[in-house]
């Protein structure tokens, strides 16, 4: 027996598989693409978290988040106007506490002069057509670098609410538009909202950092707020465990029936099941936080060659919105603006 010739690829007349559905047709040119795209993300999706720092001007790299600066307060009000101009719905505000600031009870974060407070004013007074959001939780304000008050190694939830809630207070008075609070304390979303309602600020919206997990990934965000070196122990009392999903549930119905606004799942990426349960359960404002530490992978990553940072940007923040993410916080915020405005 011979072998038959082979007939030339071209000269095939009729396809080989008998296929009713050939799911490729839908992928085979640009324009089908688009059009049978489920999930898009534009520049409304995004929150840009900046840092803050102390001093006249200028701004300080913080050397795990390359391309993320601490800014003085000038520099974010400079950056408030160009994150407007892009069209970022909102901002979230850190500081990074002069360390001679910090003690064990925070105390610095009740100062209405704060360096968030005095950045909060000038921003809404430049630019008041952008969102600011603030953080509530003391960790940038504590000596020990936790979310709350201590007694010897624990962390007293009901003292901490107390101060909380006068946190939150300030922030609102000067000007916040959104309050955030990441601090994971029992009972704090409804106290805040309670507080805030007493001081006629109804209209302040709650984001609550409702399922926010103990996670390896926020180290960079540690060292740009200046907390990893005195950072004592860890933060497993109050962040939940990262093996937990049922909990993320209880904990955003909590929230929720305390008053929450809209409700912020992180980590992001490691975290998406979350997010898509969360996000169908309950069906209210959904956010993730894309941390310092899935930025700081990426841009690591990038900057060895070893992936197209900006092509594995733009998937992890689309995967956030696939998931059901009604936006993500992102240091990417201000480069993918620009990106989906070229
Ligand atoms: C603390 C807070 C953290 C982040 C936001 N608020 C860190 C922590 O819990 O230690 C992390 C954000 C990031 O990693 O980008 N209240």
């Amino acid at each position: 027996l011979t072998s038959l010739p082979r007939p030339a690829l071209h000269e095939a007349t009729a396809p080989s598989l008998s296929l009713s559905q050939r799911p490729r047709r839908n992928r085979k040119a640009d324009w089908s693409r688009r059009l049978v795209r489920e999930s898009v993300l534009t520049v409304d999706d995004l929150i840009w978290p900046i840092f803050l720092t102390e001093g006249a001007s200028g701004r300080e790299a913080v050397s795990s988040m390359p391309g993320v600066d601490r800014l003085t307060i000038i520099e974010a009000v400079r950056e408030a106007e160009r994150a407007a101009a892009l069209k970022i719905p909102a901002l979230a505000l850190f500081p990074n506490t002069d360390p001679a600031l910090r003690d064990p009870m925070g105390s610095e974060s009740l100062n209405s002069r704060n360096l968030v407070c005095r950045a909060v004013r000038e921003i809404k007074k430049a630019v008041p057509e952008i969102g600011i959001i603030t953080d509530v939780a003391l960790d940038p304000y504590t000596s020990h670098g936790h979310d709350g008050v201590m007694d010897g190694d624990r962390i007293l939830n009901d003292e901490t609410v107390a101060l909380l809630i006068r946190q939150a207070l300030i922030q609102a008075e000067a000007g916040a538009d959104i309050i955030a609070p990441s601090d994971m304390m029992d009972g704090r979303v409804g106290a805040i909202r309670m507080a805030l309602d007493e001081a006629g600020f109804q209209d302040v919206q709650i984001m609550a950092y409702a399922a926010k997990y103990a996670s390896a990934f926020y180290g960079p965000f540690r060292d740009a707020i200046g907390t990893s070196a005195t950072l004592v122990g860890d933060k497993r009392t109050y962040q939940m465990d990262p093996g937990n999903s049922d909990e993320a549930l209880r904990e955003v119905a909590l929230d929720l029936e305390e008053g929450a606004d809209m409700i912020m799942v992180k980590p992001g990426l490691p975290y998406l099941d979350i997010v898509q349960r969360v996000k169908e359960t309950f069906a209210v404002p959904t956010f993730a936080y894309q941390v310092s530490g899935e930025y700081a992978m990426i841009q690591a990553a990038a900057a060895n060659g070893w992936l197209d940072g900006e092509k594995a940007m733009m998937e992890s923040l689309l995967a956030f919105k696939r998931a059901g993410a009604d936006g993500i916080l992102t240091y990417f915020a201000p480069r993918v603006a620009e990106k989906l405005r070229a």
